[in-house]
């Protein structure tokens, strides 16, 4: 089974993909209901698929793995797969740990090069089109090269996963300073051309958006900052204080349907 995180749709796609290639079922880590009532077959292998969040994974997943029920997916083979804008840092370090935690090994983490979606600090924005397209049709090729990883049960990953530059100070240094300040009151608010369709309340992982009927949105403190309200609302309604009003937004075209 492969269980995934996304929030842009890049992840969704890769599991998606992955799915195809393995003859695999996936799963939003949220859908709780269907995640408990599929029983993993013999020597069925779990596929974790995540964006990667400042040089960790998307802390919906590392939230996910503490709460599993490790005894499920105790005796089958795991493997990860994280999206990036770049690259991972040490993120299968820490899934690592995580999963060790709960008595489960990971047998090999790989990272697919996806178009970026961080937008919240000077200097990061939306890939332009042509790094956009040229991510996206790597990315077929990519996941071809992961799933025969997987299939033939490779529990090493050199060449297909993508650490980058000073990985491991990115992971130690800047990881933890995400996820202690960065992470939970933000500065999100909707604007005039929100028409209180309630997309961002409904999609946010963390439930932590409320709307009343024909009102404006608000955010309250358990932002994860996965960026999906402000990417996916229809209306372009969504900015992070004065930061992204000259951002461009994106999802993933193949998932959800792009405003362009
Ligand atoms: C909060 C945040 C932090 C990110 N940090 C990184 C990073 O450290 N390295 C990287 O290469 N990409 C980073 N990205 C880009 C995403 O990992 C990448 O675009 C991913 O494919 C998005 O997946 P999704 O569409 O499934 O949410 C970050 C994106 C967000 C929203």
């Amino acid at each position: 089974m492969i269980i995934y995180f996304s929030a842009t749709g890049n992840s969704l796609w890769v599991a998606r993909e992955l799915g195809a290639r393995l003859s695999l079922p996936y799963f939003a880590i949220h859908d709780a209901k269907a995640l408990s009532a599929y029983e993993i077959g013999t020597d069925e292998v779990c596929v974790l698929v995540m964006p990667v969040h400042a040089w960790g994974p998307a802390l919906p997943m590392l939230r996910f793995i503490e709460q599993m029920d490790a005894g499920r997916f105790a005796g089958h083979p795991l493997y990860a797969v994280c999206t990036c804008g770049d690259d991972c840092g040490w993120t299968h370090c820490v899934l690592q740990k995580s999963l060790r935690e709960k008595g489960l090994e990971l047998r090999a983490t790989f990272s697919v090069q996806m178009p970026n979606t961080y937008i919240l600090l000077p200097g990061f924005d939306v890939d332009v089109s042509s790094a956009k397209r040229e991510k996206l049709e790597a990315a077929p090729t990519r996941v071809r090269k992961i799933a025969e990883m997987i299939r033939k049960g490779a529990d090493e990953m050199k060449t297909l996963y993508r650490p980058g530059t000073c990985a491991t100070l990115k992971t130690s240094l800047i990881y933890p300073l995400f996820r202690k300040h960065i992470q939970g009151h933000t500065h999100f608010h909707a604007t005039d051309a929100c028409t209180s369709c309630g997309l961002c309340a409904r999609i946010c992982p963390t439930r932590n958006i409320r709307i009343k009927p024909k009102s404006l949105p608000t955010w309250g403190d358990a932002c994860v900052q996965c960026h999906a309200c402000i990417h996916r609302c229809p209306h372009r309604a969504i900015e992070c204080g004065n930061i992204t009003q000259k951002k461009g937004r994106y999802v993933n075209p193949y998932v959800y349907k792009s405003k362009g």
